[in-house]
C-alpha cells in the first residue's frame, strides 16, 4: 500500500503516529495529535473495560478525526516458577527507604484481553492495536466485524507473517531502538533487536501488508527515512512524552530533556518483561540478578507501589524511565507544534 493510500484510508493529512504508550497517554494528547492531522492513540493495556469506554468517549469529546486504542494481547504469566522471597527482601528495603509498608505478593490475574476487546467493539474507534501477541481469533473477528482497522505489532519477521495470516490490516514494526515493553512474542528476545529501518524492510520484502515504522524516529528526517525503505507511516512515542498533554510524570520529563546521549539499555527489572528505559539505580541493583526477577505482570504489580512513590516524592532513582534509543532529540513542545515540524521536516527531507 501506498503512503497516500494508507492516509486516505485512515483519514490522515501525515504519516504519523503518536504511539500508545500505556500510562502516559491522555485524550488532551491523543486528541491534540488527531486534530493535527496525525493518528493518536490511547495506551490501554492497563484499563478495565470501563476505563476504555470512558477514555474512549473522552477523546470523542475532543475530536471527530481517526484515533485508535491499544492493548496486551498476550505476554501474561499463568503462573509463578521464581520464588519471590529475594526480590520482596530487596524491594523491602527500598520501601523502608520511601516510607512504604511491606511489600507484599500480588495476586497473579487473568489475561483481561478479551474483556478489553468486547469494550473496544461497543466503542467503535477507528482504530485498534495491539502488542504482546495475537489475540484469539474470536475476538479479533469481532473487531473486524466492527470496521475497526487493526494494527499488529511485529519485533521480527516470524511475527509479521503470524499477523499477516491472522488477518491484520497493518504492521506495526517495533525495531531495537524503541522505548519501553518489546513486544516480542516469538523467539528470543535478543534475536528480535533488528535496528527499525532494517526491519521495516525486511518485513515490506516478505508481507504484503502496510508496514508502520517504530522505534528511534524522533524527527520528520528520520520519518522520510522509514518511508524510504518502504514504511507507510512513523510511530513514534518518545518524541511525544515531553508534550505538555502527556501523563508523563515530572521527573521523568526533566530525565529525557537531559539526556544528552543514548543513556537507554533494556531491562527486565521493573515489569518482568524486557523493556528499554534509561538507566536508573533500581535497574543496577536487580539487573545482575535476573533469577530474582518475577515474571510479567507479576514483577510489574510488585513494583508499582515503589514507581508511584517515587512519582510523588519526584525520587529518579526508583521510577522506570522508559524512553527509546533517540531519547537526547526529545523536544518539549505541544502535540500540535510537534506535528506541524515533524511534517514540515518530513516534507524537506522528502
Ligand atoms: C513510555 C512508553 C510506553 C509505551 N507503551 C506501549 C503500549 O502500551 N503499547 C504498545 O503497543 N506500545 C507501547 N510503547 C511502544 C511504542 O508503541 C513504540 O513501539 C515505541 O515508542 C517506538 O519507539 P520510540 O519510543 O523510540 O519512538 C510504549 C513506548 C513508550 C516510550
Amino acid at each position: 500500500m501506498s503512503v497516500e493510500k494508507f492516509l486516505d484510508r485512515l483519514k490522515l493529512r501525515h504519516p504519523i503516529i503518536q504511539a500508545p504508550m500505556g500510562g502516559f497517554t491522555t485524550p488532551r494528547l491523543v486528541a491534540a495529535v488527531t486534530n493535527g492531522g496525525a493518528l493518536g492513540s490511547i495506551g490501554a493495556p492497563y484499563f478495565s473495560p470501563d476505563q476504555i469506554a470512558r477514555e474512549i468517549a473522552e477523546v470523542r469529546a475532543l475530536t471527530t478525526g481517526t484515533f485508535g486504542i491499544n492493548v496486551f494481547a498476550g505476554g501474561y504469566a499463568t503462573e509463578n516458577t521464581v520464588d519471590p522471597a529475594p526480590m520482596l527482601k530487596l524491594l523491602g528495603d527500598i520501601h523502608d527507604e520511601l516510607g512504604l509498608p511491606a511489600p507484599s505478593m500480588p495476586p497473579l490475574g487473568k489475561n483481561p484481553v478479551s474483556a478489553q476487546i468486547d469494550a473496544v467493539v461497543a466503542a467503535r474507534p477507528p482504530v485498534f492495536s495491539f502488542a504482546f501477541g495475537i489475540p484469539p481469533e474470536g475476538d479479533l473477528q469481532k473487531v473486524r466485524d466492527a470496521g475497526i482497522f487493526i494494527i499488529g505489532t511485529a519485533t521480527n519477521l516470524d511475527e509479521a507473517c503470524a499477523l499477516e495470516n491472522a488477518g491484520v490490516n497493518a504492521i506495526a514494526a517495533q525495531g531495537g531502538e524503541a522505548g519501553a515493553h518489546r513486544g516480542t512474542f516469538l523467539g528470543r528476545f535478543e534475536d528480535a533487536m533488528m535496528p527499525t529501518l532494517d526491519l521495516v524492510e525486511a518485513i515490506t520484502k516478505t508481507v504484503s501488508l502496510p508496514v508502520i515504522a517504530a522505534g528511534g524516529l524522533m524527527d520528520g528526517a528520520d520519518i522520510a527515512a522509514a518511508l524510504k525503505r518502504g514504511a507507510v507511516a512513523g510511530q513514534l512515542g518518545t518524541a511525544f512524552l515531553c508534550c505538555p498533554e502527556a501523563g508523563t510524570a515530572p521527573t521523568h520529563r526533566q530525565a529525557l530533556l537531559a539526556a544528552q546521549a543514548d543513556t537507554t539499555r533494556v531491562t527486565r527489572a521493573y515489569s518482568g518483561r524486557n523493556a528499554r528505559g534509561l538507566v536508573t539505580a533500581f535497574m543496577e541493583r536487580v539487573d545482575p540478578r535476573p533469577d530474582m526477577i518475577l515474571p510479567f505482570p507479576l514483577q510489574n504489580d510488585l513494583t508499582r507501589p515503589m514507581r508511584g512513590a517515587a512519582t510523588k516524592a519526584g525520587d529518579a532513582r526508583f521510577l522506570s524511565l522508559w524512553a527509546g534509543q533517540g531519547v537526547a532529540r526529545c523536544r518539549a513542545l505541544p502535540a500540535a507544534d510537534l506535528i506541524a515540524a515533524l511534517a514540515a521536516e518530513l516534507a524537506a527531507a522528502g
